[in-house]
């Protein structure tokens, strides 16, 4: 009897050691997110699935989510910045405010994903690629009697006053590649000309960078520049979205993740970042309608995913417009000398 009820306390003992060390040991972590939150939820599920470790997630535009970061760097809250276009990535490895990891996935990548690695002495890492472009409604488009527009040229004739949408570059990861393309493909001076006669027909400097053809998509808004993957997204989803690659050749984002300075959840954080570049996860990408092109180069990308080898991509220099002293001078200049304009 004594004997029995001994084992028998001995083993729930066990079971209650062993199951407090297995929750210990599953942990927690703050990521940072800046993709399309679909995608953000379905890869903080899976995660969560497979590792039982507890991600508490908040999704903010690229650019935010930096000055998030940086605000907060005394004292960091986050683990893993997660996605969102490269440069502020590059911009926030420079500043210190992400460390470096060398994760054994590396292996396991694309050489552009390892690339923007190299530009920030392997603080950051590529994760996705995505062309940017624009996308109209064509019903929008038809009512209004507009021209079919095919090159960004065409986004300054006055036919379009009130009918373009864009983020604001500050915020928004996707607007600061709009910014730094056109630069890019024109030169510093006629790139500001460009971006004051567009200045004319935006309605509206949105936040988030997709919000521009979900607007579209919504009858409210005729053209959205954003990645051409978030106007592939509407168009799969039904609505009489066409995308456009412009005829002047055009930039893109290698969507990146870095780990913030700081971590708190360190070993979560790894595993984590490793999770992402994994295969499987990066082909369940597209069941949250998130069409980029992913970084594991074993990851068969989805068939809705735009073409990159047949779009006019500009060789964009993203240590350039990645540095910090040059995303802050153009964005700084923009806001002087594009935003504040009348239109
Ligand atoms: C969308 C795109 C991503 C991109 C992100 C940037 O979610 O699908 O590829 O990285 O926008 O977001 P932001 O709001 O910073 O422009």
């Amino acid at each position: 009897m004594f004997r029995q009820s001994f084992i028998a306390t001995a083993a729930i003992a066990v079971a209650v050691t062993g199951w407090a060390g297995v929750a210990q040991a599953k942990g927690k972590m703050t990521l940072y997110c800046s993709p399309q939150i679909e995608w953000c939820k379905l890869v903080v599920e899976a995660f969560e699935k497979e590792t039982g470790i507890k991600v508490r997630m908040t999704r903010k535009s690229s650019g935010e989510t930096f000055a998030q970061i940086k605000a907060e760097s005394r004292n960091p809250k986050g683990d893993v910045w997660w996605g969102g276009t490269g440069d502020p990535h590059l911009q926030a490895a420079e500043e210190g405010l992400t460390q470096v990891y060398d994760s054994p996935m590396k292996s396991q990548l694309h050489g552009w994903a390892l690339s923007q690695g190299k530009s920030a002495n392997g603080k950051t890492i590529g994760i996705y690629a995505g062309a940017l472009g624009f996308g109209y409604n064509s019903d929008i488009l038809k009512k209004n009697n507009l021209p079919t527009p095919k090159c960004w040229a065409d986004l300054t004739k006055p036919a379009f006053k009130g009918h373009v949408q864009m983020a604001n570059p500050n915020s928004s990861g996707t607007a600061y590649t709009t910014l730094a393309t056109i630069v890019q493909i024109l030169g510093e001076d006629k790139g500001f000309d460009f971006m004051k006669a567009l200045h004319k027909n935006i309605n509206n400097y949105t936040k988030s960078g997709s919000a521009p053809i979900k607007a579209a998509a919504r009858g409210e808004n005729t053209v959205g520049i954003v990645f051409l993957h978030d106007a592939v997204k509407q168009t799969v989803k039904g609505f009489p979205i066409v995308s456009v690659a412009p005829c002047e050749g055009t930039g893109y984002e290698i969507g990146s993740m870095s780990i913030i300075k700081g971590a708190r959840n360190l070993p979560e954080a790894k595993k984590f970042y490793d999770f992402v570049l994994g295969k499987a996860i990066q082909e369940r990408a597209k069941e949250a309608g998130a069409y980029q092109v992913m970084s594991n180069k074993a990851a068969i990308p989805p068939k809705e995913a735009p073409k990159l080898e047949t779009i006019k991509l500009i060789d964009y220099d993203f240590k350039k417009y990645g540095s910090s002293a040059e995303r802050k001078r153009l964005l700084a200049k923009w806001d002087k000398e594009v935003k504040v304009l009348p239109k």
